[in-house]
C-alpha cells in the first residue's frame, strides 16, 4: 500500500510540474483527483485493509491527497493568471484600423495656389490685422463721410474708431505706409461683413489683396496680370470679363466676372474681384508723391474662387466643417 501511495504522489507530482495548459490540467484533475481517479481508488484499496493498518495508511493518504489538492489548485491559479483571456485576445493578423490625417482645408489649398502665381511674378506676401481702425478701412482710402459701406449695416463695429475689417485693402494702407516705392505684394486674410447670410454670402470670407506701386504701371498691365491669373487658376479657356465699376480708392476701377456653369443650373456670370489704379488720393494720404507713382490695386474673394474651380453650390459649406464635405479635396 504504501509503494502504491508513493507512487501515485511520485505520478502526481511528475505530471503537475510539466503541465503547460488548461486542457493537461484538467486530464490530471480527472487522472489523479477525479471520482474515479488513482486518490479515490486508492481510498477504495484502502476499504480492505485490516483494521490494524488504517490509521497509518488512512492519515498517509489523507495527507499526501490534500497535499495534491492544493498543488493543483496553485497550478491552476497560476497558469489561468498567466493565460490571455478572450476579451483582449489581439488577433495580429487582422489589417490594421487606419488612423484619417487631415488635410489643408480646402480655401487654404486655394490660397496656396493664388499665393504660388503671384509669388511667381516676384509679389511679396503681407499680413494686416482683423481689427482694424476707421481710419484705415474707410477714410485712408478716400470713403467719403457718407459712403453707405460705413453703414452699421455692412460693417461691424467694435467701438465708434474701431471695426472689423470689411476688406483686405486696409492692408494696402499700412504696407504703403511703412515701405517706399517699388512696391509689389498680395495681402491675403479674412474680412467680415454683416450681410444677410446665403448660398453666395456669409459674415466672414477670405480676400487676396494685390498692390503693385511704381513709376510706370499701367492698366494694361493690371488687365493682362489678372487674365493670365484667371486661365492659371481655371484654365485657359476660362471665360472672363472686366466690367467698369467704382470704388473711392481707385480710378478707373473695373470688376471682372467668369462665366460659371453650376451643376443642374443655368450659366451665370460669377464676380471674383475688383481693381483699377490706385487713386491719386490715397497716394497723398500715405505720403507717397503721387506725381511721381502710379500703381494698381486688386482685391479677390477667395470662396468664390473656389465655387467656381470645384463646383460647390453653397458658400456655407466651407463654414460648416463637415468632414464629408472637407474630405473630397
Ligand atoms: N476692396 C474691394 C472690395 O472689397 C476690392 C478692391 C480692392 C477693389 C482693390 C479695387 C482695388 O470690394
Amino acid at each position: 500500500m504504501l509503494e502504491k501511495i508513493e507512487s501515485a504522489v511520485k505520478d502526481f507530482n511528475a505530471e503537475i510540474n510539466n503541465v503547460n495548459s488548461t486542457e493537461t490540467l484538467e486530464d490530471i484533475r480527472v487522472k489523479f483527483l477525479g471520482r474515479k481517479g488513482l486518490f479515490a481508488q486508492l481510498f477504495e484499496e484502502f476499504k480492505a485493509l485490516p483494521k490494524e493498518e488504517k490509521p497509518k495508511y488512512g492519515q498517509l493518504l489523507n495527507k499526501e491527497k490534500n497535499n495534491a489538492s492544493a498543488k493543483f489548485d496553485e497550478v491552476k491559479d497560476e497558469i489561468e493568471s498567466k493565460s490571455v483571456s478572450y476579451d483582449s485576445y489581439v488577433d495580429l493578423t487582422l489589417p490594421g484600423v487606419k488612423r484619417k490625417i487631415g488635410n489643408k482645408h480646402i480655401l487654404i489649398q486655394t490660397l496656396d495656389e493664388i499665393k504660388v502665381f503671384f509669388k511667381g511674378l516676384g509679389f511679396a506676401i503681407y499680413d494686416g490685422p482683423e481689427l482694424e481702425s476707421d481710419y484705415n478701412n474707410f477714410e485712408a482710402l478716400n470713403f467719403p463721410e457718407d459712403h453707405p459701406a460705413r453703414d452699421m449695416q455692412d460693417t461691424f463695429f467694435v467701438n465708434d474708431n474701431f471695426l472689423l475689417r470689411t476688406h483686405t485693402s486696409p492692408t494696402q494702407i499700412r504696407l504703403m505706409k511703412t515701405t517706399k516705392p517699388p512696391i509689389r505684394a498680395i495681402m491675403p486674410g479674412k474680412v467680415y461683413r454683416n450681410e444677410a447670410i446665403s448660398a453666395k454670402s456669409y459674415c466672414l470670407f477670405h480676400q487676396v489683396e494685390g498692390l503693385y506701386i511704381d513709376t510706370d504701371v499701367s492698366f494694361a498691365e493690371l488687365k493682362s496680370t489678372l487674365v493670365s491669373f484667371a486661365q492659371y487658376l481655371f484654365g485657359a479657356d476660362v471665360k472672363y470679363r472686366f466690367r467698369p465699376s467704382f470704388f473711392p480708392f481707385t480710378e478707373p476701377s473695373a470688376e471682372v466676372d467668369i462665366w460659371w456653369e453650376p451643376k443642374g443650373k443655368p450659366g451665370r456670370w460669377l464676380e471674383i474681384l475688383g481693381c483699377g489704379m490706385v487713386d491719386p488720393n490715397v497716394l497723398d494720404n500715405v505720403g507717397i508723391d503721387s506725381e511721381k507713382y502710379v500703381g494698381y490695386a486688386f482685391g479677390m474673394g477667395v470662396e468664390r474662387m473656389a465655387l467656381r474651380k470645384y463646383n460647390i453650390p453653397d458658400i456655407r459649406l466651407f463654414f460648416d466643417n463637415d468632414n464629408r464635405f472637407l474630405e473630397q479635396f
